[in-house]
């Protein structure tokens, strides 16, 4: 193992266990910033922290993918392109997790296992080669950016600052898709998409209680 090597799998450890630790800090300011608190039932707050704890998991699995892809990734520009994208995924991070805590609410117990699961797909998407990889994060983004759609119109309509965080999320997750479409993204077989919708409904109802 060549010093570079090493040194960016020392980088990618940190970054996986901040991430399962929930301790990683944004490099963007937080989009809720001054938004004042809404004065929210017990019940919209509850639910509030269970969809920003769906979120969070999902940006544990962004963390895993994109780590598995980046380290996979033969193309230079695509390394570096994946690589801003998971930065940004590290902001999301950061940000649902403060939510999670304003919230009163917890991260997902099963974080560890979301990881390691979200890793060994990213590491097979890259494997496959960077038109597959970019596939199926373009459709991992598209997916990610319509399940954000729907908790807009979940989320009590004046509790500002949780909807301010899934936008900015939502936009984020909008222009990493392009980004990897402009890449040179292949199109996902039909069943492929399926299968990957369902077991994001999976993990979700499952990190919704859990
Ligand atoms: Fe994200
Ligand atoms: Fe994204």
């Amino acid at each position: 193992m060549t010093p570079d090597v090493l040194e960016r799998a020392i980088l990618e450890f940190d970054r996986a266990l901040r991430a399962v630790a929930g301790v990683h800090q944004a490099d963007r300011p937080n989009p809720a910033g001054g938004i004042p608190e809404a004065e929210l039932g017990p019940q919209e707050r509850e639910h509030a922290a269970a969809l920003m704890r769906v979120n969070h998991v999902g940006e544990v699995c962004a963390q895993a993918l994109y780590q598995g892809q980046a380290l996979t990734a033969r193309n230079p520009r695509t390394r570096e392109s994946l690589e801003r994208a998971a930065r940004e995924e590290g902001d999301h991070l950061a940000w649902s997790m403060d939510r999670i805590r304003e919230l009163g609410g917890r991260p997902s117990l099963l974080n560890p296992l979301w990881y390691a699961g979200s890793l060994a797909l990213g590491l097979g998407a890259g494997l496959l080669g960077d038109r597959w990889n970019l596939a199926f994060l373009a459709e991992t983004e598209r997916q990610v950016e319509q399940h954000l759609t729907g908790h807009l119109g979940d989320l009590a309509p004046d509790d500002a600052r949780t909807r301010a965080v899934v936008e900015a999320m939502r936009d984020d997750e909008a222009r990493h898709r392009e980004t990897a479409v402009s890449l040179g993204a292949a199109e996902l077989p039909r069943p492929a998409k399926r299968a990957m919708r369902a077991m994001a409904k999976l993990m979700t109802s499952v990190a919704y209680r859990v």
